[in-house]
C-alpha cells in the first residue's frame, strides 16, 4: 500500500527509481511521482494513474541528477490527483518527501501550522511531516527529521531529500516497511526487496523506530536519539527471476503455475525420515503444555487460509480454535491470555490489522506464532516463531501461491502439534506426510491438464451479474476464497455460503441465470454438498461443480464437471481452489480487466 523508493549514488536517479517503482507497483497505481536533486535544486515529476503517465511525462519533461526519491500510491487521504501524488514539498520549496502510512494526528499538526502562516498545497497527510522538518531543518536533515518524529502518530515509512545537501537521502519508519540496499558508491531504499534485486542483494532491513542516513560512500543507522548503531547487512537469497513474469500474460498467471514449486518449497525440510518436523520453530510439549486455545487472526484471503487453518487444528490436536478477522479482533476485547496460542497469517508480514492484533496478543501473553511469506518482515520479528511459505515474491494483487502454501503450512503446523501434544497417531501421521508429499505432483497434473472445462464457464458466464459459491466444513472457506477471487479482478458480484444455509433463505436467488460453484470433493461431507446441488437444479439452476475424478455421481448432477485429484479431505482445498483461482482468471481476462492491478486495491495493507 503505497510503495517508495530511493537513490544516492552515481547513476540517473530517475532510471532507478522508475525501474524500482515498476517493481513496487503493486502496492498501488493511484499516481506516482519523483523528487530528483542534482544540485540546482529540487526537481519534481507527477502524474495521476499509472506508472506509464509518469514516464510519458518524464519523457517530455525529463528531470536529471543523481540522488532521488519516488511513490507510487494508493490514496488514503485526498483522491488520486497530481496536487495530492507524493513527493509533497516543504512551503520553502528545499524539501521532498514521500511516505507509505498515515499520520493519525495530521488534522492537528496541519492547524497548528496554518496558525503559523504554513499554506497547504495538497489534501494528504503527509504534508505536514515536509513542513515540520521544514521548519525546524538547520543545515541537517536528520537532526531535523529526529526532532519532529515524536510529534507524529500514526504508521509511517518516509524518505526525504533537501535541496541544501545534495549527496543525502534521510528515511524512517514505524509500522510501513522499509529496507535499504547497499551497494557499491551507491545505496538505496524501498519499501520491498524486489525492487532493489536489480542493483543489489545486500539489505539491511530498517527496525521500527530507526533512522537511515544514506550517502554515496555509505549507510549509517541512528535511533530515535541518533545514536550511532550497528547495521546488520543480510545477503537476500530472492533472484530478479522469482520478481518477473517469465514469459506469463499476468503475474497472477504465473504465480498460479508456480503452486506446484511453491509448496515442495514449503514442505521441504520439513518432513524428516517421513515424521513432521517442526524443529525450526523450537517447539516442545513441553512449551505447548500451557495451551488451551488457539486464536489465528488474519485478513482477507490469509483469513479464509486461517479458516481452514480452523479445522486442521481441530482435527490434528483436538483444541479448540477460533479465527478472527484481525480487524475485528482488535477492537473486540478478546478474551486471550498466556493459555492461547495465536497465529498470525499473512503473505506481506506488513498486514497493519494483522500486526497489531498480534502485538495485542502478545502484550496479553499469548504465546505466538506466525505463517508468514515475506522473511524479514513486521509479523515474524512481532512474533515468538514463523513457518514461512516459502512461496516466493508473490505481486499479483489477488493471492493465490500465498494461499496454497499457508493452507500446507496450517497443515504442517497443526500436525506437527498435534503430534507433540500426542494426539496424532503415527499411522495418521504418515497419512497426512504422504498426502502433503504428493501434493506439489497432483497440482501440477492439474494445471497441466489446462482445465478445459473452466475456460468454457468463464466464457458462458462471464456476463452474468451475480454468482453463488457453495462449499461444507474444509472446504467452506475454499468457496468464499474462489468468490473473493472472482469479485477482486472480474468485478462480478459472487456470493458464498456453507451448503447447508443455502435453504434458510439464499435459495430464494437460485435461477437459470445465477450460476453456483459447488466444490464436492470426496469427504465427509461430499453427500450432503450434492444434496444442496440438487435442491439448486430442482429450482432451473446452473451448477459448476469441483469434484474428486472419477464421482459418478457429480458427473451426473454437474452442469460443468472440473475434476481435481484424489486426496485426504484435510488438503482438498488446496486442490479445490486451484480451478476457482483460474475460472476467476479467465473470467477477468475475457472481459479485458488489469488483472494484476484490480481497481480501488493493492497488495500489502499496511493502513488500518
Ligand atoms: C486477496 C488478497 C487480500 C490479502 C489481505 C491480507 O487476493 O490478496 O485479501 O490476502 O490483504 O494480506 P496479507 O496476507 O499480506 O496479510
Amino acid at each position: 500500500m503505497c510503495g517508495i523508493v530511493g537513490y544516492v549514488g552515481g547513476r540517473e536517479a530517475v532510471e532507478v527509481l522508475l525501474d524500482g517503482l515498476r517493481r513496487l507497483e503493486y502496492r498501488g497505481y493511484d499516481s506516482a511521482g519523483v523528487a530528483v536533486l542534482n544540485g540546482q535544486g529540487l526537481k519534481l515529476a507527477k502524474a495521476v494513474g499509472r506508472l506509464a503517465n509518469l514516464e510519458a511525462e518524464l519523457k517530455q519533461n525529463p528531470v536529471h541528477g543523481n540522488v532521488g526519491i519516488g511513490h507510487t500510491r494508493w490514496a488514503t487521504h485526498g483522491a488520486p490527483s497530481v496536487r495530492n501524488s507524493h513527493p509533497h514539498v516543504s512551503y520553502d520549496n528545499r524539501l521532498g518527501l514521500i511516505h507509505n502510512g498515515i499520520i493519525e494526528n495530521y488534522r492537528e499538526l496541519k492547524a497548528e501550522l496554518q496558525g503559523q502562516g504554513v499554506k497547504f498545497q495538497s489534501d494528504t497527510d503527509t504534508e505536514v511531516v515536509a513542513h515540520l522538518v521544514a521548519r525546524v531543518y538547520q543545515g541537517d536533515l536528520l537532526k531535523a527529521l529526529a526532532e519532529v518524529l515524536p510529534r507524529l502518530r500514526g504508521a509511517y515509512a518516509l524518505a526525504m531529500v533537501h535541496e541544501g545537501e545534495p549527496g543525502r537521502v534521510v528515511a524512517t519508519r514505524m509500522g510501513s516497511p522499509l529496507v535499504i540496499g547497499v551497494g557499491e558508491g551507491e545505496n538505496f531504499l524501498a519499501s520491498d526487496v524486489p525492487a532493489l534485486l536489480k542493483y543489489t542483494r545486500r539489505v539491511i532491513f530498517l527496525e521500527e523506530g530507526q533512522l537511515a542516513d544514506l550517502g554515496r560512500e555509505g549507510v549509517r543507522l541512528h535511533g530515535p536519539d541518533l545514536s550511532l548503531l550497528p547495521a546488520k547487512v543480510h545477503v537476500t537469497d530472492l533472484t530478479l527471476d522469482a520478481a518477473e513474469k517469465d514469459g506469463f500474460e499476468h503475474f497472477m498467471l504465473k504465480e498460479i503455475h508456480e503452486q506446484p514449486r511453491a509448496l515442495a518449497e514449503t514442505i521441504r525440510g520439513r518432513i524428516t525420515d517421513g515424521r513432521l518436523d517442526l524443529a525450526e520453530l523450537g517447539l516442545t510439549a513441553e512449551t505447548l503444555k500451557r495451551v488451551r486455545r488457539v486464536a489465528l487472526v488474519a485478513c482477507g484471503t490469509s483469513l479464509y487460509a486461517s479458516m481452514v487453518g480452523k479445522h486442521l487444528f481441530e482435527r490434528f490436536t483436538r483444541l479448540p480454535a477460533e479465527t478472527w478477522s484481525a480487524s475485528e479482533f482488535r477492537y473486540a476485547d478478546p478474551v486471550i491470555d498466556d493459555s492461547v496460542l495465536v497465529v498470525a497469517v499473512s503473505q506481506s508480514g506488513e498486514t497493519a490489522d494483522t500486526l497489531e492484533a498480534l502485538r495485542l496478543a502478545k502484550a496479553r501473553n499469548a504465546l505466538s506464532l506466525s505463517i508468514c511469506n515475506v522473511m524479514g518482515s513486521s509479523i515474524p520479528r512481532t512474533c515468538d516463531g514463523t513457518l514461512y511459505t516459502r512461496a516466493g515474491p508473490e505481486i499479483g494483487v489477488a493471492s493465490t501461491k500465498a494461499y496454497t502454501t499457508q493452507l500446507a503450512a496450517f497443515a504442517l503446523l497443526a500436525g506437527g502439534i498435534g503430534r507433540l501434544l500426542g494426539r496424532v497417531s503415527e499411522a495418521r501421521e504418515a497419512e497426512l506426510v504422504q498426502g502433503l508429499m504428493r501434493l506439489p505432483g497432483q497440482v501440477k497434473a492439474l494445471l497441466d491438464k489446462d482445465i478445459v472445462a473452466v475456460k468454457r464457464c468463464a466464457k458462458k458466464y462471464k456476463d452474468v451479474f451475480n454468482f453463488m459459491y457453495i462449499g461444507r466444513h474444509f472446504n467452506h472457506p475454499t468457496a468464499m476464497e474462489g468468490a473473493l477471487k472472482l469479485k477482486e479482478i472480474s468485478y462480478i458480484h459472487a456470493e458464498c455460503y456453507a451448503g447447508g444455509e443455502m435453504k434458510h433463505g439464499p435459495l430464494a436467488l437460485v435461477d437459470a441465470n445465477l450460476p453456483t460453484i459447488a466444490i464436492a470433493p470426496r469427504g465427509g461431507t461430499r453427500e450432503k454438498l450434492l444434496s444442496n446441488v440438487q435442491e439448486i437444479k430442482a429450482r432451473s439452476g446452473v451448477v459448476v461443480l469441483v469434484a474428486t475424478e472419477g464421482d459418478a455421481a457429480a458427473k451426473e448432477l454437474a452442469d460443468y464437471l472440473i475434476e481435481i485429484p484424489d486426496c485426504a479431505e484435510e488438503l482438498s482445498p488446496i486442490l479445490a481452489v486451484v480451478p476457482l483461482q483460474l475460472l476467476a482468471y479467465y473470467t477477468a481476462t475475457q472481459l479485458g480487466r488489469d488483472v494484476d492491478k484490480p481497481r480501488n486495491l493493492a497488495k500489502s495493507v499496511t493502513v488500518e
